[in-house]
């Protein structure tokens, strides 16, 4: 007669033999949802609802989708900024932002960001630029606070997206919106849009080529947006390297910083607008190498909403070979030629442009230090129930 363990064992084998049958017959049950979520079949990878993250900075790529060049991405190494002498916390920033902030709160906000962002680059790979322009001009105006985000402001002013330097040269924003109701579904009122768009900013950085890292987050959401703070905070394409270098520094960036950011200019396009004046002027287009002045001159024509990619060869991926581009004048933007112009900037980008190792790391290094400027942490700001409107609005307490 069989013993009792015996017996006991049998049945656990039994009931594990029949889990995946379960899983497959209760999917609802057993992801611990609503079997009619608007958001099934996300491709979100979860056991039992629960993420495939082997723990936080761990190995993190294992468990994502890989990136569009359809290779996995190694895991990179870099100092992630995390200061424990300042602020006494381990693992949070000099800003108050911390690794892993919603590890318990919303434990698949980060794999919910990748899953969106990942499908919207099948559709349109010029995104992953206009969410990285996104994310600049927002960190740049007022700190990484979503304000650019907003659709109105609560005294009725005209809001940063609608100012002259943004207005049609920034997008992206359907993505975010889409990321917000996904997680609103998923945890309500916990991940800001001010996080979502970090998030999603890393997520183009891998599309477009870099290896991935850690983000830290906590960042909280504006509570207001005004257009005319985006004036002598975002960058124009007719500023020069003096000019454009106080402005940067403003925001607690060096020069070397500055250029390694611009390499961003590697991918994505600009509007005809933003071009077109310089290569007219008799003066400015003598810095043009005339093969490429007739290119754009052609491309543009008189139409000012025209597009050129400012890298020809490879638009959708990050590369320092980018910097040579300027270097032999074929800068597509005046800002770009300016810095190629000046000696310290021109050296700078001389080492970067045969490293893009190096370049890559620096890059991310400072872009992780962009996205601490000015953070609101803690009790300031709000999160917001829509990332274009702050929440007296959406709950109709105004207007
Ligand atoms: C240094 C000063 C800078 C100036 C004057 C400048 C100016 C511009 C201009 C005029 C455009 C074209 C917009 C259009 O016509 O649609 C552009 C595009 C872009 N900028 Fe910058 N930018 C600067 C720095 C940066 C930095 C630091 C980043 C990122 C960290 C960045 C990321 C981008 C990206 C990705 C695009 C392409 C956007 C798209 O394809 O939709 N820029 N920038």
């Amino acid at each position: 007669m069989a013993s009792r363990g015996s017996i006991y064992l049998s049945i656990i084998f039994f009931f594990l033999a029949i889990l995946p049958l379960l899983a497959s017959a209760f999917p609802g049950f057993f992801q611990g949802k609503n079997s009619d979520s608007p958001f099934q079949n996300d491709g979100v990878k979860t056991l039992f609802g629960t993420p495939i993250f082997r723990g936080e900075g761990e190995n993190r790529e294992a468990s994502l989708p890989s990136n569009y060049a359809g290779e996995p991405k190694k895991p990179f190494e870099y100092e992630s900024g995390a200061k424990k002498a300042e602020t006494g916390i381990e693992g949070t920033t000099k800003g108050g932002l911390r690794e892993g902030f919603y590890k318990r709160t919303c434990p698949r906000a980060e794999l919910i960001v990748n899953d969106v962002m990942n499908k919207a680059f099948q559709n349109d790979s010029g995104l992953a630029a206009a969410i990285l322009r996104l994310f600049f001009h927002d960190c740049f105006v007022t700190g990484c606070d979503a304000s650019i985000l907003l659709d109105e402001t609560p005294s009725g002013e005209g809001v940063e997206k609608a100012s002259g330097a943004n207005g049609m040269f920034v997008r992206g924003f359907e993505a975010i919106d889409l990321i917000k109701r996904k997680l609103e579904y998923e945890c309500p009122g916990v991940v800001s849009c001010a996080d979502i768009l970090a998030f999603a900013n890393r997520e183009s950085l891998v599309f477009s080529g870099l290896p991935s890292y850690n983000v830290a987050a906590g960042r909280r959401d504006s509570l207001a947006s005004l257009a005319k703070n985006v004036e002598n905070n975002v960058p124009l394409p007719d500023q020069t390297t003096q000019q454009l270098t106080a402005l940067f520094n403003r925001k607690g960036l060096t020069v070397e910083e500055m250029i390694v950011l611009t390499g961003a200019h590697s991918i994505g396009i600009a509007h005809c607008a933003n071009i077109i004046d310089r290569f007219w002027d008799q003066q400015k287009r003598k810095d043009i190498e005339p093969g490429y002045h007739g290119a754009v001159g052609f491309s543009c024509g008189n139409n000012p909403k025209q597009i050129f990619p400012f890298d020809t060869v490879t638009e959708y991926k990050m590369d320092s070979h980018f910097y040579k581009q300027l270097l032999n004048k074929r800068a597509l933007i005046e800002s770009d030629q300016n810095m190629a112009r000046d000696p310290l900037a021109a050296n700078i980008m001389k080492t970067l442009a045969d490293d893009q190792e190096g370049w890559f790391g620096k890059f991310i290094k400072t872009i992780i230090k962009l996205g601490e400027i000015e953070v609101l942490t803690g009790d300031q700001g709000e999160i917001r129930e829509q990332c274009r409107a702050f929440n007296q609005k959406t709950r109709g307490i105004f207007g």
